[in-house]
C-alpha cells in the first residue's frame, strides 16, 4: 500500500518535473498545440467577452469545491478530524466504525443554499468587467481602445489613456454601447516557456503578497472583523473556501489579478491559472490530507498544504502563507530573533 503511494507520487513528480522542464528548454514541441488552443479561443465569443474570467472562475470553483466535497464524504478516513481524533487515542488502531460515523461539519449548506455567495462573488467583478477596459499585455493601446467604444484612428484621445493596467480606463459609454462587453486579445499565443515561466513567477508574487494580506487581517483590528468569518467553522471542509467577507474576497481577486498583470502574463496564462489557483485554494481548505496533495508531489518544505492550513484555522496564529512556506519561514525566523534579543538582556 505505503510502497504503491511512494511509486505514484514519484510518477506525478516526475511527470510535473519533465513537463516544466521541457516547456522552458524546447518550447517549439509545444508550439502547435498553443497556436491551435489560442486561434480556436481567441475565435470563441465567449473568449472575447469582457466577462469571461468572472465566469471561468465561477465555473471552475463550481466543478472543484463539490468533487473535493464529495472526497470529503467518501473518505473519511482522509479527514483531519479523523487523524486528530485518531492522535488522542492511546492505540494505533482507529476503529474504522468510529471514522465512518464522523459528522457532518455544520455549516454545510447545499448548492441551492448557495446563491447568495454566488451572487455576491459574481456582482462586484461583473461591475467592473462591464465597466473597464481590459488591458492586457502584448494589446496595442488602439485595440484596447476600440475595445471600449472609442473612435478608431485620429480621434482617438490617446493623450488620456495608457496601456498598464495599473492606469484603469472607463468605457466610453454611449446609448449604442452602454457597457463594456469585449476584451481585446493579444494576437500570438504564448510559448509554452512563456506560460509557464508566467505561472510559476505569478503563483509565487501572489502567495507573498496574499501572505502580508492575511498577516494585515490578524494584526489590524477593522480588518481581523472582516476575517473572522473565515475562522468560525467547526471542522474545516472545502466549503470554508468560500466563507469570506466581500471585501476579503475582493482583495484575493484582486491580488491574483495584480500577480499576473505585473510580470505582464499573456491572456492564455491567466486561462490556465485560474483552474490551479482555484484547485489549490480548495485544496488548501478540504480539511483532507490527500495522499496525492500538492505539497507532497513538490519538493519537500515547498508546500504548506492543508494540514498546515487547517491548523491555522484552529489556532489562528503561524501558517499565514497560502500556499508556500518561504514567507512563513523567514517569519518564523525573524520572529524568534525578536524573543531571543528581548530576552538577552533580562539576562545580564
Ligand atoms: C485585472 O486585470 C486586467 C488585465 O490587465 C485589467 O484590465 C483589469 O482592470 C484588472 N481588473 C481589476 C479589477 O483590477
Ligand atoms: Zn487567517
Amino acid at each position: 500500500m505505503l510502497r504503491k503511494r511512494f511509486f505514484s507520487r514519484s510518477l506525478a513528480r516526475i511527470s510535473l518535473l519533465f513537463v516544466v522542464v521541457t516547456s522552458i528548454v524546447v518550447p517549439s514541441t509545444y508550439q502547435p498545440l498553443l497556436n491551435g488552443l489560442y486561434e480556436a479561443l481567441k475565435c470563441s465569443k465567449v473568449y472575447q467577452a469582457s466577462t469571461f474570467e468572472t465566469f471561468w472562475t465561477v465555473f471552475c470553483y463550481a466543478v472543484i469545491e463539490p468533487s473535493l466535497t464529495v472526497v470529503f464524504f467518501r473518505r473519511p478516513e482522509w479527514r483531519l478530524a479523523a487523524h486528530n481524533a485518531q492522535d488522542k487515542m492511546d492505540d494505533a488502531e482507529y476503529p474504522a466504525a468510529t471514522i465512518s460515523k464522523l459528522p457532518k461539519p455544520k455549516g454545510m449548506r447545499r448548492p441551492s443554499r448557495r446563491l447568495y455567495e454566488a451572487f455576491t462573488y459574481v456582482v462586484p467583478l461583473l461591475l467592473m468587467d462591464l465597466v473597464m477596459i481590459k488591458k492586457f499585455a502584448g494589446v496595442d493601446l488602439e485595440a484596447m481602445l476600440i475595445s471600449g467604444n472609442y473612435e478608431p484612428a485620429t480621434t482617438l484621445p490617446t493623450g488620456y489613456h495608457r496601456s498598464t493596467f495599473l492606469a484603469p480606463s472607463m468605457h466610453n459609454f454611449s446609448v449604442s454601447s452602454p457597457l463594456q462587453t469585449k476584451r481585446a486579445l493579444p494576437a500570438q499565443a504564448p510559448t509554452s516557456r512563456r506560460l509557464v515561466l508566467e505561472l510559476i513567477c505569478s503563483f509565487v508574487i501572489y502567495d507573498a503578497l496574499f501572505f502580508v494580506f492575511h498577516l494585515l487581517m490578524h494584526i489590524v483590528r477593522p480588518l481581523a472583523r472582516w476575517h473572522a468569518p473565515h475562522h468560525t467553522h467547526a471542522e474545516i471542509n472545502p466549503q470554508i473556501t468560500n466563507q469570506l467577507h466581500v471585501f476579503e474576497r475582493l482583495g484575493l481577486v484582486l491580488l491574483a489579478n495584480f500577480s499576473l498583470n505585473i510580470i505582464r502574463s499573456h491572456v492564455l496564462t491567466r486561462t490556465l491559472f485560474v483552474p490551479i489557483f482555484v484547485w489549490l485554494l480548495v485544496e488548501i481548505h478540504s480539511g483532507l490530507d490527500l495522499p496525492w496533495g500538492y505539497e507532497k508531489i513538490l519538493p519537500g518544505g515547498w508546500g504548506g498544504g492543508a494540514k498546515k492550513h487547517a491548523l491555522h484555522h484552529k489556532n489562528g496564529g503561524g501558517g499565514l502563507e497560502p500556499f508556500f512556506e518561504w514567507c512563513d519561514g523567514l517569519w518564523n525566523y525573524f520572529a524568534l530573533c525578536r524573543k531571543h534579543e528581548s530576552r538577552t538582556p533580562a539576562m545580564t
